[in-house]
């Protein structure tokens, strides 16, 4: 299956009776359908055989949930499209199924939404099916470790060549990640402070106040740092830290964030902090015993000519104190006190702060004189703020999946770079350092806060305003 070029004229959808087609991908078709962008058949492939009927009423219940409701007109458009194939992945008369529901199409858009236990036996069955001319989407966890994902990846590169697989990472398909990118590339006084002389620290949480969810049974083989750190996490520090790409095309952004990563030191496991929330154990699916984590904190050094030097930290977890993702990039403070009397405290704001969900904002945090009746020459801390409300903004799944089936693959992460990040955390997973328990609504446990203390301490992102207000 190589020819790639070209708009798909099919979606089989692979998993669409499961938690993601229901909670992520219904919803995304119906809103490139309400843009008008969904003008191929969708053959919803399951396990089990049934009627197209019951894949619309799947459909129209997961939009009721999850895609802020049934929109009329977008969801007839999308009901006349879907149609349904389901039987054994093992048998032929399912791959027959799905041939005879494409009709006329021969460039579909293969999305694997199943576990990845059950990508071999599929990716056989359409090879043997005869299918060519397809691409495949895949979702992360892309492997577990290195070595595994590097045997996902000859699975499927027995159906697909490097440039039809698309793999998401649905960070990637973020408006405000993307928007670090543009923000440092597309405006030229970023480059000559993006550095090591003016660069003093750069820390990235992502802090959700919600728990597993009824997820226990997924988490338990996940944990913080295969879920969100090898993936959501280094690519946003790719993105922040990377050199300018040397052109537009994919893969001149994908080199650099492959170098970006490659340039990272393998941290040793006593570098992470891994924390587990009290009550974890009591979730269903979860062992009584279990010590996976659901809070990771990580030093990292990228030694390159810009940034060796700089402490980054990467940090994630799970009931903590809001949900907030963001990004604190400070500067060094000025070299001599100008003003008698008045420290430059290390508090005081002189930083970037790109905060990535759920709002997009971008923050300059600057001193300026002090107002009211403050003593003479007295600074004050203030943020110059730019906010865009998420009216409008495509959502993830919409972007990357119309993307996919555009076949470009810019928002996709490249095996190369997938390994690397795996070869980053695989020393953290191999030999975990044990697991500490953190009061739920808390910053995770004290050792992490020791971490943030080199670089004068985490700055927790704010609560939410809920708008740009
Ligand atoms: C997913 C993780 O990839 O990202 C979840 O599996 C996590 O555990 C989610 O909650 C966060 O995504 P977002 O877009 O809500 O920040």
């Amino acid at each position: 299956m190589t020819e790639t070029e070209g708009a798909s004229d099919a979606l089989v959808l692979f998993g669409a009776t499961g938690d993601l087609a229901f909670k992520k991908i219904f919803p995304a078709l119906q809103a490139m359908a309400k843009r008008g962008g969904l003008g191929v058949p969708v053959v919803a492939v399951g396990r089990e055989p049934g009627h197209v009927d019951r894949i619309h009423a799947r459909a129209r219940e997961s939009l009721e949930k999850h895609g802020g409701g049934v929109d009329a007109d977008a969801f007839a458009t999308l009901a006349g499209r879907l149609r349904y194939a389901g039987g054994d992945y093992n048998e032929s008369a399912t791959f027959d199924a799905i041939r005879a529901e494409l009709g006329e199409a021969r460039r579909p858009t293969f999305y694997l939404a199943i576990p990845p236990s059950a990508f071999a036996v599929v990716i056989r069955g359409l090879a043997k099916a005869g299918f060519s001319g397809g691409r495949a989407v895949v979702e992360k966890p892309f492997g577990r470790d290195l070595a595994s994902a590097k045997r996902l990846n000859q699975i499927l590169c027995e159906g697909f060549d490097e440039a039809s697989i698309f793999r998401i990472d649905h960070y990637l398909g973020k408006t405000a990640v993307n928007n670090l990118m543009h923000f440092r590339f597309a405006n030229s006084f970023l480059e000559p402070l993006w550095n090591r002389n003016l660069v003093e620290s750069v820390q990235i949480t992502m802090a959700e106040r919600f728990g597993v969810e009824g997820r226990g049974g997924f988490y338990e083989e996940a944990g913080a740092i295969r879920d969100v750190m090898q993936n959501h996490l280094l690519q946003v520090l790719a993105l922040l830290a990377m050199e300018p790409p040397i052109g537009s095309s994919p893969d001149a952004l994908r080199d650099e964030k492959a170098k970006l990563l490659k340039a990272i030191r393998p941290p040793g496991r006593q570098d992470v902090v891994r924390g587990q929330f009290r009550g974890y154990r009591e979730e269903p699916g979860v062992a009584p015993d279990s010590d996976v984590e659901t809070f990771a904190a990580l030093p990292l050094q990228i030694e390159t000519w810009r940034w060796a030097g700089v402490p980054f930290l990467i940090r994630a977890g799970k009931c903590l104190p809001v949900n907030a993702t963001e990004v604190l990039v400070k500067l060094r403070p000025p070299p001599q006190r100008v003003f008698s009397g008045v420290e430059f405290p290390h508090h005081a704001a002189n930083h970037f702060r790109f905060r990535l969900g759920p709002e997009v904002e971008i923050a300059l945090g600057a001193q300026v004189l002090a107002g009211g009746d403050a003593p003479a020459g007295a600074g004050e801390s203030v943020e110059l703020f730019a906010c865009r409300d998420r009216h409008g903004v495509i959502e993830p799944y919409d972007r990357l999946l119309s993307d996919a089936m555009a076949g470009d693959p810019l928002l996709f992460a490249r095996q190369d770079e997938v390994e690397t990040a795996w070869g980053i955390v695989d020393p953290l997973l191999s030999e975990p350092s044990p697991v500490i328990p953190y009061a739920q609504g808390t910053w995770g446990p004290a050792e992490a806060d020791l971490l943030g203390a080199a670089i004068g301490g985490w700055s927790p992102p704010q609560a939410s305003p809920g708008d740009c207000g």
